[in-house]
């Protein structure tokens, strides 16, 4: 039919960002209300891209867009159709370099769309694989956490490559709030990569921490202990804060979140800029802390429910 529609959506680390990329636990929960979608049709000449950071031919796409190429190469690859051209539109609500996925979301999504295309579907370690095609083009070693949480319905565990669905006793109410900062996963991941090479010994301590917060916040979760996620979301800041990938938005945020009754608040992702995420008790108090947030400088506020599910 010559065409192709594939569709994901935003993702926010809960716990162990970071961590994971050394072989740590990890909590990632869907945020459906930042979706993003791509559009495949079979056209003559040469394929191209339409977009809002850009829209021409592939061939003379700018870097940042690299990762998005990349994955459309490798789902056409897969499925035989290397010869074929197509345009690509996409569009989407994730901003940029926010710590939401929008690179794995992107990835996800033109996969998606080229296997509608093909008529096909894909197993979803097919899917993973190609998704991960892209995301290492964006910041070289990626966990694969976001590729899995850019197209989840539910909260993920995410540990030593392996994913299951997170069980959740109570709803879950998140505020993200974005810094206007961009910022960039793999400065980040390399920052923090510097720290286990120079530092081994604290580095271990925290990764260790790390580890036993995302364990017990699964319990948490598991039991509806919104109280204690939120008291485990606080501390994980800090220790990202002590291993670099914080900054002063940030932690400004993370301040006024907690000030306007957050349970807890943390960076999400790759930290840098990017997002905050914090946990709010009911939606009143979500809809306070996003104004208090908006007041402290967030330059974009979401608010993100999860709900409930054995
Ligand atoms: C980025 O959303 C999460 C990081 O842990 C990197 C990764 O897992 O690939 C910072």
């Amino acid at each position: 039919h010559g065409r192709g529609l594939g569709r994901s959506h935003g993702k926010a680390i809960l716990f162990g960002e970071h961590a994971v990329v050394h072989g740590a636990p990890a909590i990632v929960v869907p945020v459906p209300a930042l979706t993003l979608t791509a559009h495949v049709t079979v056209v003559d000449g040469p394929s191209r891209i339409e977009s809002s950071l850009y829209a021409g031919p592939t061939a003379d796409a700018p870097d940042r867009l690299g990762p998005t190429v990349a994955a459309l190469q490798a789902a056409l690859d897969f499925f035989d159709l290397a010869d074929v051209s197509v345009e690509l539109r996409i569009s989407s609500d994730l901003p940029a370099s926010r710590g939401l996925g929008s690179s794995a979301a992107t990835g996800a999504a033109v996969v998606a769309a080229i296997a509608d295309l093909a008529g096909t579907d894909l197993t979803p370690a097919e899917r993973h694989d190609l998704i991960q095609t892209s995301e290492r083009v964006a910041h070289g070693a990626p966990s694969g956490i976001d590729a899995h949480g850019v197209v989840s319905a539910s909260p993920l565990w995410f540990h030593g490559g392996a994913v299951e669905a997170l069980p959740t006793g109570a709803d879950l109410t998140f505020v993200l709030a974005d810094t206007g900062v961009a910022g960039s996963t793999r400065t980040a991941v390399d920052a923090v990569r510097r720290v286990r090479d120079t530092e081994r010994e604290r580095f271990d301590v925290v990764l260790a921490r790390l580890t036993s917060i995302a364990r017990t916040a699964r319990t948490s979760l598991a039991m509806g202990d919104r109280a204690t996620v939120g008291a485990l979301m606080d501390e994980s800041h800090g220790h990202l804060a002590g291993l670099g990938v914080s900054g002063p938005e940030l932690d400004t945020l993370a301040a006024a979140a907690r000030a306007a009754g957050a349970l807890g608040a943390k960076l999400t992702g790759g930290g840098l800029g990017g997002c905050l995420l914090a946990l709010a008790p009911d939606l009143p108090t979500a809809e306070h802390i996003a104004a208090e947030l908006r007041a402290a400088g967030a330059t974009a506020v979401h608010t993100s429910t999860t709900e409930a599910f054995a």
